[in-house]
């Protein structure tokens, strides 16, 4: 029998085709780079080999340290200062995406963290139209923006993710903007990932409970108690476990997933009782 030389020639090309492709450069997009998670974020996804735009707003010194500590180890880190509560900020980031797609040849943008958040926002009483829009324009209007621009530089197979909480899922009653803001970022995951789904563009979330950013509360042990005892594993989270969520879904592992949430608060959003009580009748003699 003779050899199916054709078949062969195609699946020749097809590899050769493959290795070109994973040997393009891939540049992902994180915002809050200078963050407790958005650090992680940054480290993991360059680990995974993409060269890193990591966005910071006001602390240059720790933008700058990460982009040592990703040099040291291989890698290519990128910051960009912006506050994306800005259009100029926006543009900012948009312009050194185009700026490293133009420098890198063949390189793609394979994806977009919208991570930067602000966080503990004022209660109903204490909010104002200031506190209120500074709120609402990070934490939803940047992602929408930054997804609009960016989107039309992504190629299918590209990954949008977006950072959520356990607040848009537990109403604590003390902090109804901040949780508002991520419920906002849980439907435009959902929304986007139809709209962007015609292009090959896949759009999940991550739901992150307490997870140690660095933030001295941390540290405090009843306020690390409080944290524990709102989740059904206990304690808080590390940044790393946010990071291992968002690298999975950039992957090609997650190339069938979209509109979709991974939930790391270790069962937060269960809404576990803080006393351990088994409910009600547990309650009476
Ligand atoms: N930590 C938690 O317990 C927890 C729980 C649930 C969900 N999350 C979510 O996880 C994400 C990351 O949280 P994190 O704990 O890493 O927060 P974080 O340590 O407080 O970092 C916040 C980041 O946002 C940036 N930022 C602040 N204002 C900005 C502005 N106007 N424009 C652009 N960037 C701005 C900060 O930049 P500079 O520092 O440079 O100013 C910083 O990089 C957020 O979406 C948050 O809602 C966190």
């Amino acid at each position: 029998m003779s050899e199916p030389t054709v078949q062969k020639t195609d699946c020749g090309q097809a590899m050769a085709d493959e290795a070109d492709e994973s040997r393009r450069e891939t540049i992902v997009v994180v915002t809050g780079a200078s963050g407790g998670i958005g650090a992680a974020i940054c480290a993991a996804l360059s680990a995974d080999g993409h060269v890193v735009v990591a966005q910071f707003a006001s602390n240059r010194a720790q933008a700058e340290r990460l982009a040592r500590v990703v040099s040291v180890r291989g890698g290519t880190c990128v910051p960009v200062q912006a506050d994306l509560t800005t259009h100029d900020g926006l543009v900012a980031v948009v312009d050194t995406v185009t700026k490293q797609l133009a420098s890198r040849s063949g390189a793609r943008l394979a994806a977009l963290v919208n991570n930067a958040a602000l966080m503990q926002g004022p209660s109903l009483s204490a909010a104002t139209f200031e506190t209120f829009d500074a709120f609402v324009h990070l934490n939803v209007r940047a992602p929408f923006f930054l997804i609009q621009a960016l989107s039309t530089m992504m190629t299918a197979g590209a990954s949008i993710v977006n950072i959520s909480s356990a607040s848009a899922h537990i109403a604590s009653g003390g902090d109804p903007i901040y949780a508002m803001t991520k419920s906002a970022v849980e439907s435009l995951t959902r929304n986007l990932a139809i709209e962007l789904g015609a292009n090959g563009i896949r759009v999940n979330g991550v739901i992150p409970g307490y997870t140690d950013n660095g933030h001295p509360m941390f540290q405090d042990p009843a306020a690390r108690q409080y944290m524990g005892e709102m989740s059904v594993l206990g304690d808080v989270a590390s940044p790393s476990t946010v990071a291992d969520a968002v690298t999975f879904l950039v992957s090609d592992a997650a190339a069938r997933t979209t509109g979709s949430f991974i939930d790391v608060s270790a069962g937060m959003t269960l809404r576990p009782r803080r006393t351990g009580a088994a409910g009600v009748r547990s309650t009476r003699s």
